[in-house]
């Protein structure tokens, strides 16, 4: 029996709320700041990231300790995301037998998620207050961050269900239920992988210039 996949609830705080109830709406008139659709940052938050392009970022003397884990955090997200599509392609592909693949894939997208909800949290309430207090022209960027963190949620939450009926349908055998619900998964988990993929860049782009120019300990965070 494959254990089924569960992450914790989440509190959003009432300004994320607020912001997610006005967002919502704005989703669909296109907001150019959607998850979805921005291709980048509006330039009016990149005043720092021009002055500390991302070439200069590596072996800069301010990039300390946590930021360097922080951005391997990153790049962990990235490629274990990598790996599940990997993984599941082949099990679409008939290259890992249904009876094998439940078993495989289940704790590796549990750990995914798990790991994905823990970062949201801890910047959440621990780094993005920081950095709204150190820079605050960067406020709305810092909100925008806050509420991606809140649609990730959202979509880690679908991605949870769909991922349970897939391991359902996996222990009954039946192979036409097996391939709709892989289908539905890979739908909603291209969703999650997409608005991170975003999230994690613009994330970057706001953050690392903010220790490159003040460095962790001035800011207190080492
Ligand atoms: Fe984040
Ligand atoms: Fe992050």
């Amino acid at each position: 029996m494959i254990p089924l996949i569960r992450v914790s609830n989440r509190k959003p705080t009432d300004l994320t709320h607020q912001l997610l109830s006005k967002r919502r709406l704005t989703a669909q008139m296109n907001d150019p700041l959607d998850i979805d659709s921005r291709q980048d940052l509006p330039q009016e938050w990149l005043f720092l990231l021009r002055e500390y392009p991302r070439d200069a970022w590596l072996g800069h003397g301010n990039l300390g300790p946590l930021t360097n884990f922080w951005l391997n955090r990153h790049d962990g997200f990235r490629n274990f995301g990598n790996t599940l599509i990997s993984m599941l392609r082949q099990f679409r592909e008939g290259q890992i037998p249904p009876e094998r693949f439940g078993g495989m894939f289940a704790p590796q997208l549990q750990h995914f998620l798990t790991e994905l909800h823990n970062h949201h949290m801890i910047e959440d309430h621990h780094y993005f207050p920081v950095f709204m207090e150190a820079e605050k022209r960067l406020l709305p960027g810092f909100e925008l961050l806050e509420n991606d963190h809140e649609v990730i949620h959202h979509r880690i939450e679908t991605v949870i269900g769909s991922a349970n009926e897939l391991i359902g349908q996996l222990q009954e055998g039946d192979r036409d239920a097996i391939r709709r619900a892989s289908d539905n998964y890979a739908a909603t988990s291209d969703m999650l992988l997409m608005g991170l993929k975003r999230h994690l860049a613009d994330e970057e782009d706001l953050i690392v210039p903010i220790i490159l120019s003040r460095g962790e300990s001035e800011l207190g965070l080492s």
